[in-house]
């Protein structure tokens, strides 16, 4: 645990003030799964990459819920590995499993910050979707607000470099993009990386998903399996990613 009392017990005095019928007090949990749920939320300590560390924690805590938003933060260390994401603390929406054809819309804002040393991290919605709506995942599409400390997308190719190669620029909700597609395992992800910042993020993630049935060979019967928002660490020491509100509503 890297949170002080002092800080634990001073936000959760700022919550209590601000959100009086609907506050969260209790000790950050740490274990693989560990899970809390509230509203239509479920926030996840997803650590499915930790054995690629040479050390390292992961922990998290939900400070708030207001109607539909929410406000959670994690904080972590982690060493070795380079290039191999941890871990991936996020929220996910409760959804009905169906077909993307069948969706209108993903409204959502994300509102949060970063501090630590050395973070290797992204900040990212992450999806996935299959021919079925039990299926197994076949496509997987995230949407990077933030790329720090250089970590980069799965790309198909590679350049000289090392970096990614792009396949499209795109402008949705307000923002460009730079979208990337490649595999992970047996799905094919894409990726769209803000080309600066969206540390306040405001838009509809229908946008992204029409974009790609429409021009990138995303089939729109495939069934939305999930919808995560939160960051994968790389590496660095001593962080703390705060969500001072999230929401996600899909229609
Ligand atoms: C997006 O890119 C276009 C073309 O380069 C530019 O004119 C526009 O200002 C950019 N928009 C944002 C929000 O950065
Ligand atoms: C984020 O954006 C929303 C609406 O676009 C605005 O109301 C809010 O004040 C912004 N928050 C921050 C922290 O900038």
């Amino acid at each position: 645990m890297r949170f002080s009392t002092a800080v634990l017990t001073g936000s959760s005095i700022v919550l209590a003030a601000a959100l009086p019928t609907n506050t969260f007090k209790r000790a950050d949990s740490c274990g693989q799964w560990d899970t809390v749920e509230t509203g239509s939320y479920t926030v996840y300590n997803n650590l499915w990459g930790q054995s690629s560390a040479t050390s390292g924690s992961q922990c998290f805590g939900v400070d708030g819920l207001s109607g539909d938003t929410l406000s959670w933060h994690t904080s972590w260390s982690w060493e070795g590995g380079e290039g191999q994401v941890k871990s991936y603390p996020n929220v996910v929406v409760s959804l009905d499993s169906k077909p993307l054809s069948e969706i209108t819309s993903m409204q959502s804002s994300w509102s949060w910050s970063y501090d630590g040393s050395n973070i290797v991290a992204d900040v990212a919605y992450d999806m996935f979707t299959s021919s079925t709506a039990g299926g197994s995942n076949e496509y997987e599409i995230m949407i990077w607000l933030a790329a720090l400390g250089g970590a980069g997308p799965i790309s198909s190719t590679y350049g000289a470099d090392g970096s990614a190669t792009p396949i499209a620029t795109v402008a949705l909700a307000g923002t460009n993009w730079t979208l990337y597609k490649g595999p992970n395992g047996d799905m094919t992800v894409f990726s769209f990386l803000a080309d600066s910042e969206v540390t306040n993020f405001s838009g509809d993630l229908k946008e992204f998903i029409d974009y790609l049935a429409s021009n990138q060979g995303l089939p729109s019967s495939q069934h939305l399996l999930s919808a995560g928002a939160g960051t994968e660490p790389f590496s660095g020491s001593d962080a703390v990613f705060t969500v001072s509100a999230y929401s996600l509503t899909i229609e």
